[in-house]
């Protein structure tokens, strides 16, 4: 296996064993959905359909970008991909750096024979554009993984933890704005759990991409699971373990997306473990919910279906949790929520 082969495999390994998530509250329980005892709607009006980058999806949910590379994450990306085609949900791969480097390594993020409608996102760091990436090399990425869309990175944190991290982040902004433009399919630009905050989010706004996935603190946290990872590197494991709530918080980061990119598709993401979070995320101006971790786990303990089973759960309580705001489309669902004040009541 390459460096980043073994560095992807230990990436998932940690993530399953260890305990990875950032113990920073992402802020959604600080909101309250609004609740209609009478909702003057029938649970059978409740629509979740939803378009995202030319696909339409059943209900507005994603599972989050992940893995590929080695042997493991090729089947694992063929698992989750194929539940997402059975259930009508986006699926996103993970990094592709290493199949644009190593070309044995892309069958293991080829995955539309057994997703062949449904929502695929190819990814890719940013930063990698100062690595020597092009844009050929990304529109390969993109073709041959028949990807609908990209998403591109951002982890200055994560990098800066790994020992000999991609940190250069100099100049990245007007190359992701060519990049924008020379691609054919809608660029995304995402973070992996330290959230994209105000500054960020009004250079991104700038740029012609097609929407942002907010990716905040309160999940996963890329400086912990390096923490765990190079545990035998004492300052990166320190650092790693110090900086992992730094960042902005999920509830935060996608209110100021919202604002900032008012008409590009935001999806909300960083820690949403319940079918609640994603209502309430919906309700504060999310298009759509992407989660990753607990997706990793569903196909590692049960493979494609114990990952069907974890989104048609999903799915299920959030046709309930629309039914009760009296929401029939997600669309709807915006506003309908009250922040919770430090008596614990929430002020419609
Ligand atoms: C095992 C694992 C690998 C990940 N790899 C990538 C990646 O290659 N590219 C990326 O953009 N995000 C990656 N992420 C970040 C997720 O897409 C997501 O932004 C982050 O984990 C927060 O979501 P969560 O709290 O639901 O896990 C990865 C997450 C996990 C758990």
């Amino acid at each position: 296996m390459s460096d980043i082969m073994e560095r992807k495999a230990e990436h998932i390994q940690v993530c399953l064993e260890e305990s990875v998530e950032s113990g920073v509250t992402g802020g959604l329980g600080s909101w309250r959905l609004r609740y209609r005892a009478l909702p003057e709607i029938a649970l059978d009006d409740v629509d979740l359909t939803t378009s995202i980058a030319g696909k339409t999806l059943r209900a507005p949910l994603i599972i989050g970008a992940m893995t590929g590379g080695h042997s493991e994450a090729g089947a694992f990306n063929r698992q989750l991909a194929a539940a997402a085609e059975r259930c009508g949900v986006g699926f996103a791969l993970g990094s592709g750096r290493v199949a644009i480097e190593r070309a044995e390594a892309m069958a293991s993020f080829q995955v539309r024979d057994v997703a062949p409608t449904a929502l695929i996102f190819a990814n890719l760091g940013a930063v990698q554009l100062n690595y020597g990436v092009s844009a050929a090399d990304v529109a390969r990425l993109v073709a041959e993984t028949g990807a609908d869309a990209i998403n591109l990175h951002l982890n200055p944190l994560q990098e800066a933890v790994q020992p000999q991290g991609d940190t250069n982040f100099r100049h990245l902004a007007p190359q992701m704005h060519a990049l924008a433009d020379a691609l054919d399919v809608p660029v995304f630009v995402k973070e992996v759990g330290a959230g994209i905050g105000r500054h960020t989010a009004e250079l991104l706004a700038a740029m012609p991409i097609a929407g942002v996935e907010c990716a905040g603190v309160g999940g996963t946290s890329w400086a912990r699971v390096e923490a765990k990872r190079v545990g035998s590197d004492a300052q990166a494991s320190a650092a790693g373990i110090a900086l992992g709530a730094i960042g902005i918080p999920t509830a935060e980061s996608l209110l100021v997306c919202r604002e900032t990119m008012p008409d590009r598709v935001v999806i909300c993401s960083g820690g949403l473990r319940t079918a609640i979070d994603m209502g309430t995320a919906l309700a504060l101006g999310a298009d759509a919910v992407a989660c990753a971790l607990p997706f990793l786990k569903a196909v590692n303990d049960g493979g494609e279906e114990a990952v069907v089973e974890v989104i048609q759960t999903y799915i299920h309580q959030l046709r309930i949790l629309h039914f009760v705001c009296g929401a029939t489309r997600p669309s709807e669902m915006r506003g309908r929520v009250s922040r919770v004040d430090s008596s614990g009541l929430a002020r419609p």
